[in-house]
């Protein structure tokens, strides 16, 4: 469960982009009390650890958004280098990679002096359907799957998942309520879309269960992105945006 003063940083700002000009232009306009940010293959690929340190620097806490998928030996030691190099506030991990890898990440920092990050699962990416998923190997549909994963990620420790806005819901009911629930696709009644599919709103993603919510487009695209923030900071704290 978010504690009161979480209430105020449940957006995770999707930093998509491939220059650093570019996001230092969009947190100049941003308030670091007011959300958090995600950063993820795209652009750690082009800047690297140096950016994501200068975003740390800058008071914003950072979802590092790699999703860590390997032998259990080397996702502890990427774990580590998040937590002890980068100073990030979150990281994932691909649930797929198994129990002993989850077990791994999750007690990657044992006894390790610093902060530590939220580990979350990223259980079944959304790009996939139940015909990719049989592909796979996997029977019984995706809802399922994402169960099932969800389930070995708490049972292994980790603290919560990734999901879409259309699994908080039925997660919510599964999962003990401490176990976070991170949603992206989130947009307000007038947003364009873009590619996501299926999508909700910020108010009604929160009362279905989710506890941060990821929000790309709709605020680094905006023509004033602290004011989409503050609408989606509003709307989450069950309070109507100032129309004035
Ligand atoms: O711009 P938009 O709000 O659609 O951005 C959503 C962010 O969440 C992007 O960084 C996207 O990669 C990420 N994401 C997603 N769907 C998932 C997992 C992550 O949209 N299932």
């Amino acid at each position: 469960m978010l504690v009161n003063e979480e209430n105020r940083k449940r957006i995770i700002v999707a930093l998509d982009f491939a220059t650093e000009k570019e996001v230092l232009r969009l947190l100049d306009r941003l308030d670091p009390d007011n959300c958090r940010v995600k950063i993820g293959k795209e652009l750690f690929t082009s800047c690297g650890p140096t950016l994501v340190k200068k975003v740390g620097k800058r008071g914003f806490e950072i979802f590092l958004d790699l999703k860590f998928h390997d032998i259990p030996n080397t996702v502890a030691g990427a774990v580590r280098a998040a937590a002890l190099e980068l100073g990030v506030w979150m990281l994932n991990v691909h649930a797929s990679g198994g129990k002993a890898m989850l077990e791994a990440a999750a007690g990657a920092l044992a006894g390790a002096d610093c902060r530590r990050p939220h580990i979350i699962g990223v259980t079944v990416l959304t790009s996939l359907n139940d015909r990719d998923l049989s592909q796979l190997g996997v029977q019984g549909g995706s809802r399922e799957q994402v169960v099932r994963l969800a389930r070995l990620c708490l049972e292994s420790h980790l603290g919560g998942v990734v999901c879409s806005a259309g699994e908080v819901a039925a997660l919510r009911k599964e999962l003990p309520r401490e176990f976070l629930l991170v949603t992206p696709g989130i947009r307000r009644p007038g947003d364009a879309r873009g590619d996501q599919k299926r999508v909700m709103g910020p108010a009604e993603a929160v009362a279905a269960g989710a506890d941060y919510l990821v929000v790309g487009r709709p605020i680094t695209r905006a023509e004033d992105p602290q004011a989409a923030l503050s609408e989606f900071v509003s709307a989450v704290s069950g309070n109507p945006p100032n129309p004035y």
